[in-house]
């Protein structure tokens, strides 16, 4: 089938690449010009792994192109995929959907013939209603249908989710759309993928319902981790015991740092909104956002505690630095505010991730980044593994660390306290 994908970001890129790889000729739009040549000559503008080989692939055997022409890449095409951001407004008050709405006014003077224009961000109810009216006020409804199709890939894991969802969830009461979806999506489906066919405002919906409740869940974690904390119990040992009840499923009920990414913070933020919109509560996900958002100082606050008050002059290596392993995505990671508090309260704060140093940090006095991780922890007073990358998971912090008086605390848990304890390592972990 011949698709244009309309934003080439982790969902666009991730897509568009893998629906080529299936034998699809798709056409990968973004409007920013550096992003597109960078594409055509190799360069890959993410983290994410295996797509690098799979983009080079696709694009050498001619079934994926890059472009910035929107509306020719749209002419050429029966399924436009749109896979632009929908950030949380400036003033915090829901979903900016102001790029979906560019792209629907955008591509209607290029549908003159039958189209089928779905979302693929995570969108607001009720937006595929308007996007249906934006473009039918310049072309006949008979020539286009609107579908939310939203997006469930994790990024570090995008290509493996892209193949094995859980679930294709596909709105739309059009039969000649979900007739073709079906198909295009078949070669995921007979591998085992569920395919769900729902009204669009469902489908809108389901994607706000699943972010926020797996946002509840870590957040539920986080919460209990602190009561731990109190009362001499290990968090792990919580989460397994829960996790093993089939009702509850063990993931995403591993404490530790508060959530962050593209998309919790800003999706939990976007359906209370919306719900508040149609007078209903959200009052568990509302809790739920104030919880996370304190998370950070609640962490800060124990990182004192264990530096006894004092902070300032101290050494502190932060492992990893982006919101989970194996991205580079730094949106709402908690390393924006706990590190730049600490460097403000006077620590000399040194980083190192393995994707490399973060524009975020640049101008950050007393703030370093090193380029390995032997250099990065040798002098700490205090080493924070803040994300949980493989890298960090067998470090010889004893022969590593020249300063023989350092503590490591591990916001991860990916250590064991027993055996840091065998080596006279002082170690802190999450809920323990
Ligand atoms: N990142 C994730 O893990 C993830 C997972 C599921 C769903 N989503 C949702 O998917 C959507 C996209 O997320 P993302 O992380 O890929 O965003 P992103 O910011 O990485 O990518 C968006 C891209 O769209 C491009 N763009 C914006 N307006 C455009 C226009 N008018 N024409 C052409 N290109 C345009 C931008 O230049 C950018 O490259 C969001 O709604 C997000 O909530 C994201």
């Amino acid at each position: 089938m011949k698709l244009c994908i309309v934003g080439t970001g982790y969902v666009g890129l991730v897509s568009g690449v893998c629906f080529s790889d299936l034998g699809n000729d798709v056409i990968c739009v973004d409007h920013d010009h550096k992003k597109v040549e960078d594409l055509k000559n190799g360069i890959i503008p993410i983290y994410e792994p295996g797509l690098d080989e799979l983009v080079k692939k696709n694009y050498k055997n001619k079934r994926l192109k890059f472009s910035t022409n929107l509306k020719n890449s749209v002419s050429r095409s029966d399924i436009i995929f749109i896979c632009v951001g929908t950030p949380t407004k400036k003033n915090g008050k829901g979903a900016d959907l102001s790029q979906i709405y560019h792209v629907a006014k955008e591509i209607r003077s290029s549908i003159l013939k039958f189209k089928i224009i779905i979302t693929k961000s995570t969108v607001s109810v009720t937006t595929g209603d308007e996007i249906e009216k934006i473009i039918s006020q310049k072309v006949s409804k008979k020539l286009f249908s609107v579908v939310s199709n939203p997006e469930f890939l994790r990024e570090g894991e995008a290509i493996r989710d892209f193949y094995k969802p859980d679930r294709i969830i596909i709105g739309t009461n059009n039969k000649k759309s979900n007739n073709l979806l079906k198909n295009l999506y078949s070669p995921i489906t007979s591998r085992g993928a569920k395919y769900i066919n729902t009204s669009r405002r469902a489908a809108e919906l389901i994607k706000y319902a699943s972010n926020a409740f797996l946002a509840t869940k870590i957040t539920f974690i986080n919460e209990l981790a602190n009561l731990c904390e109190k009362i001499d119990v290990n968090i792990e040992d919580i989460s397994i015991g829960m996790g093993l009840d089939k009702r509850i499923g063990g993931r995403f009920l591993r404490a530790g740092p508060a959530y962050g990414g593209s998309c919790f913070p800003k999706d939990t933020k976007a359906v209370v909104i919306t719900a508040d919109k149609f007078k209903t509560n959200l009052s568990v996900i509302k809790s739920v956002i104030k919880s996370n958002e304190n998370r950070s100082s609640l962490l800060l606050k124990r990182v004192s505690n264990i530096l006894k008050g004092k902070i300032k002059n101290k050494k502190i290596c932060f492992l990893g630095v982006t919101f989970k392993a194996n991205t580079d995505d730094m949106r709402d990671s908690s390393s924006l505010s706990m590190i730049p508090s600490l460097v403000k309260k006077g620590a000399k704060v040194n980083y190192f991730d393995p994707t490399g140093e973060k524009n975020n940090f640049k101008k950050i006095k007393n703030l370093n980044f090193s380029n390995d991780i032997n250099s990065a922890i040798k002098d700490s007073d205090l080493i924070i593994i803040h994300t949980e990358w493989n890298d960090f998971k067998s470090i010889n912090f004893k022969k590593k660390v020249k300063n023989k008086k350092f503590v490591i605390f591990d916001m991860r848990n990916i250590y064991s306290s027993t055996e840091m304890k065998e080596q006279k390592i002082k170690y802190f972990s999450i809920g323990c």
